[in-house]
């Protein structure tokens, strides 16, 4: 499988056979490759906050010999002075060998790929796409869970603005899951995602209670209340105490459930569960930078 020169923009780019070939370089990544992008640039071009994202496919290009070069805030940026974003990755693209691009407008990354020669990967495109915390996700539920295949899923919190369950919930269609989407009506899962799992063949169920459905899951994937994607300060104020999970979870799960969280968490899970064998959400950044390491081996075309 040749992935030299791909752009990574959507889920929707990959077959089965793609996301598998991924997860099984992120797991030879897990090894230490010291030499392997010596004398590669990444450009991080980040237009909206990271901390796991930015920092993950900095470590991740460190790891592997390579430099990274960039900007967390376009404020320090010539666009301040009227640049476009196009001529920004025009610039970019002579002076690195691959780009990530976050950025709070939805189809961001795949302009900047139309705009550049070299690979560009989508670090998340407003409420749109998460394509890096979609495999990442992928990954940790087959390291943790040891298959993928007829796991029962739930996906919590604000799954109209999450970007991640989006990404998620489509990839996992290659597989024979069933999904239960867990939030109050305003912050459901969009209908035009929810059809295409119904045609696709997933099993799709919706509620606004977790207590509900929770001892049927394999895996809860909870996300936070999206305030930066909210029209309206005042209905982010009823809904963002929506869910708050705490020890007494405990008495309504499975004994082998795993908690995930794409993160960063705004209280939706309490720090009381970190220590139980339930949370993964930590170990699931950690994959973070196997994944990465992987996806820049493979567009630069150095994976073996
Ligand atoms: N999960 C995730 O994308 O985290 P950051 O926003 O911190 O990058």
């Amino acid at each position: 499988m040749n992935f030299k020169g791909r752009d990574i923009i959507s889920v929707r780019d990959f077959s089965k056979s793609d996301l598998l070939y991924i997860l099984k370089i992120a797991k030879e990544m897990e090894k230490e490759k010291p030499k392997l992008l010596d004398g590669k640039i990444l450009a991080t071009l980040f237009f909206e906050p990271s901390t796991r994202t930015r920092l993950s496919f900095e470590s991740a290009m460190f790891r592997l010999g390579g430099k990274v070069l960039g900007f967390s805030d376009e404020k320090v940026t010539s666009i301040k002075k009227g640049e476009t974003v196009w001529d920004t990755i025009k610039m970019a693209e002579r002076y690195s060998d691959v780009i990530v691009i976050r950025s709070p407008v939805e189809g961001s990354a795949r302009l900047a790929a139309e705009a550049a020669s070299i690979p560009v990967i989508n670090g998340g495109d407003g409420a749109n796409q998460h394509p890096t915390q979609m495999l990442l996700d992928l990954y940790t539920i087959q390291k943790t869970k040891k298959k993928i295949e007829g796991l029962k899923i739930g996906f919590l919190g604000d799954l109209k603005y999450g970007r991640t369950v989006h990404s998620l919930a489509i990839a996992l269609c290659f597989w024979k899951v069933e999904m239960y989407f867990i939030a109050p009506d305003a912050l459901q899962m969009p209908e035009h995602y929810i059809k295409e799992l119904r045609e696709k063949g997933i099993k799709c169920h919706k509620t606004s209670d977790v207590f509900e459905v929770s001892q049927k899951l394999d895996i809860l994937y909870v996300t936070r209340i999206q305030q930066e994607r909210f029209p309206d300060a005042l209905e982010y104020e009823k809904y963002k105490n929506a869910y708050r999970l705490d020890i007494t979870l405990l008495d309504h799960i499975k004994k082998d459930l795993k908690i995930m969280h794409p993160l960063p968490r705004v209280g939706e899970i309490n720090a009381e569960l970190d220590d139980t064998e339930h949370a993964v959400y930590f170990e699931q950044a950690a994959n973070g930078v196997a994944l990465r390491k992987a996806l820049l081996a493979l567009v630069l075309g150095k994976e073996k």
